[in-house]
Order: C-alpha cells, then structure tokens, then sequence
C-alpha cells in the first residue's frame, strides 16, 4: 500500500488510552488538563478485541511494527492481555513483527516481567532528566524520578534490553540534563534519543525559540564525547544516529523541526477511539470503529484503509513555520505519540 508521495504503510501506533497519570508541561500541561477534564468514556474506547482485529488486519496489508502508545499504555487495565493478543498475530510473508512499547515508565516496576511474558519484544521509556527537580516539573506531577529509574531496572531484568530512552529537549528547561543523560545511558547500555520539541497539539504554547536543534545537542556530547554519524538502521528511521568514537553506545536525535523526516514517513496512528491518522499533525481522522462497529467484514476494513492511506499527501513537518505552529489540531496524548 503506497501513498501519493511513494511510502508505504510500515508502521501501525496504536493508542490504548487518552488518559495519563502525567501532565507534561509540552503534552498535556495541568492547568488545562486538570481534574474536570473529560477524557474519552470507556464506551467510546476500542475493546481489546476491536484492536487487535484491526492489527491483525493492518499486518495482514503489510504493517510490520506496532507500537502501543497512550497517553500513558500502562494505564489501561489488564493491558497485558492485548500484548498477548497482538504477539500472536503473524505477518503474511513469516517475518518477525515488532511489537514496542512506548511508556514512562512509571508502572514498569509492576508490569514489565508480565509485558514480557505476554510477548512484548522492545520498551522505550521516556525520560527528560535526571535531575529529580527538574524531572518533577516537567512531568507535572512531581513524580519522583527514581521511580522511573526503577521501572527501567525492572524492564531490564525481564530481559527488554538494549532500552530506547526518548528525552525531550526544552530551552531554558533541560539543556542541563543534557550530557548527564548521555553519560548515565552509555554507561547503562540504554540507547538514548533527544526529541527536538515539537508544536504537537495546540496546548503546550510552543515556540520555536524553545527548540534545541539536533545539531547543537549532537555538537554538545560530541565536544565532551566524541562522536560519529552512523548509518540508520534501516530506511525511514526517525532518529539519526550517532556512536561513540571510542567505543560502545550510540545515541539518536530525532530532528522533526530542523530536519523533518517527513519524505520516509510510513506511519500511521490509531486512537483510542478508532480513529485512524495518517500524521501526528493531523485535524482530523478516519473513524474506523464506526465502520468496525457497523459490522463490517476484514475486506471492508481494508478498502476503508487502503481509502485512507492512498490519497495520503502529508508532510507537516515540512511545511512547518511559526504560523502553522498552536493552529487547533489533535493533541498527541488523544492521537498517539
Ligand atoms: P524505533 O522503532 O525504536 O526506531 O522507534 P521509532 O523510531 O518509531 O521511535 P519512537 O516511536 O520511539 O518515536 C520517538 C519519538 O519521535 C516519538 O515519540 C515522537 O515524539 C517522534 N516521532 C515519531 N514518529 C514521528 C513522526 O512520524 N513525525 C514526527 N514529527 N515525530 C515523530
Ligand atoms: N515534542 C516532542 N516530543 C513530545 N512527546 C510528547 N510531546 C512532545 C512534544 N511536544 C514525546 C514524549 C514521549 C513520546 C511519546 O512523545 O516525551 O517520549
Ligand atoms: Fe503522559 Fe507521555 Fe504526555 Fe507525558 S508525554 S503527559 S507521560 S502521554
Ligand atoms: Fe510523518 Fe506527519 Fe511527522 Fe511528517 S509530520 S514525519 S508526515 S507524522
């Protein structure tokens, strides 16, 4: 399945949940998302069974990795379960699929063996400091970040290992945390991504001045580290990578601002309530749990994506400037991240 730019449908992020026990200040900041806000209600969300039909659908068109996301995944109940379900799908030509995670971390110290046991094969953990202060302000909560240093201890002794780290970078906010991240993973054996700040959403008043370029986080490790450009592992990977000269580790900067990635993008999102996006910056989807829902049979469920998925055109992040950023769109936390 190809789009009108030539990509191909490769990847499936499914979110489980709208919800979060976070409030990241550049995801979902706490003075909007506060105690009265109405998440979506449980009838409205995709059963387990829904999700996994259409996964098994999307794989059986060629998608061959999946990614669980939120919100926060680990909120949703019983959640090992669907990663049972959706480890037992197979690919038509029998290679392996990709079954990840994308968490933070908060609840890997109770769940991450049963993940595992239930088949879950990667975990990336986001993280935007060690610094416990500084932690506790970006998450919104003051959630303690030695919690989440559990979570990744425990994920490592179930056996998910090398991690994904994703650390987003905020001017002025974790500049500092920086190369202390970059020593902790390399030292831990974690593969540690910088995320350039996005204008995902419309409520985390983004500015463009608050973006770190990839470039000047690659220059700062690199001048205390050394650093060399690696190859990517395999075409279209969003995060461009880099080794350390002399010796293990690598580390990744995920540059969607200041070089988007837009050209090699074969992702697509669904929510929590079955819609499907073709963009994290999408206005609006394809509600696929209206059609799931009126009873159609795999073959419908594939015209309808394969609808979707053929007029694709977009490339956001290309087309980006300061009068696109805030405009009304989906929040990340609703679509998938
Ligand atoms: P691997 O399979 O481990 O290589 O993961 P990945 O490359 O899919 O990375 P991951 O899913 O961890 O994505 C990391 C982050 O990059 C996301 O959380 C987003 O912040 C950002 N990102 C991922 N996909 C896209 C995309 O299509 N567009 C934009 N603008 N950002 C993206
Ligand atoms: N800019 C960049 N990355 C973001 N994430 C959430 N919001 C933003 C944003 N505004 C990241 C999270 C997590 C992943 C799902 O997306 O930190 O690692
Ligand atoms: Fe929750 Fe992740 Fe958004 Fe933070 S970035 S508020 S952990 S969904
Ligand atoms: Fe893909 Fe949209 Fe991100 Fe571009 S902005 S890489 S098209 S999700």
């Amino acid at each position: 399945m190809v789009d009108r730019l030539g990509r191909r449908l490769h990847d499936l992020r499914i979110s489980v949940t709208d919800r979060c026990n976070f409030r990241c200040t550049y995801c979902m900041p706490r003075e909007i998302y506060g105690r009265d806000f109405a998440f979506l209600p449980r009838s409205e969300v995709l059963t387990f069974e829904e999700i996994a039909r259409l996964a098994r659908v999307f794989v059986a068109e060629g998608v061959e990795k999946l990614r669980v996301t939120g919100g926060e995944p680990l909120v949703r109940r019983n959640l090992p379960d669907l990663i049972a379900m959706l480890a037992a799908l197979r690919r038509p030509d029998g290679g392996p699929l990709d079954l990840t995670l994308t968490t933070n971390g908060s609840a890997l110290h109770q769940l991450a063996g049963t993940l595992r046991a239930a088949g879950l094969g990667r975990i990336t953990v986001s993280l935007d400091s060690l610094d416990d202060s500084t932690f506790r302000a970006m998450n919104g909560v003051d959630y303690p970040v030695a919690k989440v240093l559990d979570g990744i201890a425990a994920a490592r002794q179930a056996g998910f290992g090398p991690l994904k780290i994703n650390m987003v970078v905020r001017r002025g906010i974790n500049e500092t945390s920086i190369l202390p991240m970059a020593r902790w993973a390399r030292q831990d054996g974690h593969i540690l991504r910088f995320i350039e700040y996005m204008d995902v959403g419309h409520s985390n008043g983004w500015r463009l001045d608050e973006v770190v370029p990839a470039a000047e986080i690659v220059a700062i490790i690199d001048a205390q580290m050394g650093l060399e450009s690696e190859p990517p592992n395999y075409p279209g990977e969003v995060a461009d990578r880099w080794r350390y000269r002399d010796g293990d580790g690598e580390v990744g900067v995920i540059a969607s601002v200041s070089q988007p990635f837009c050209s090699t993008c074969t992702r697509a999102r669904l929510s929590a309530e079955g819609k499907l996006y073709t963009c994290l910056f999408a206005l609006d989807g394809t509600d696929l749990r209206g059609i799931l829902r009126g009873g159609a049979s795999d073959h419908e469920l594939v015209a309808a994506i394969q609808a979707v998925w053929r007029v694709r055109a977009d490339r956001y992040s290309e087309l980006r400037s300061e009068a696109t950023a805030n405009r009304p769109r989906i929040e990340m936390f609703a679509m998938g991240g």
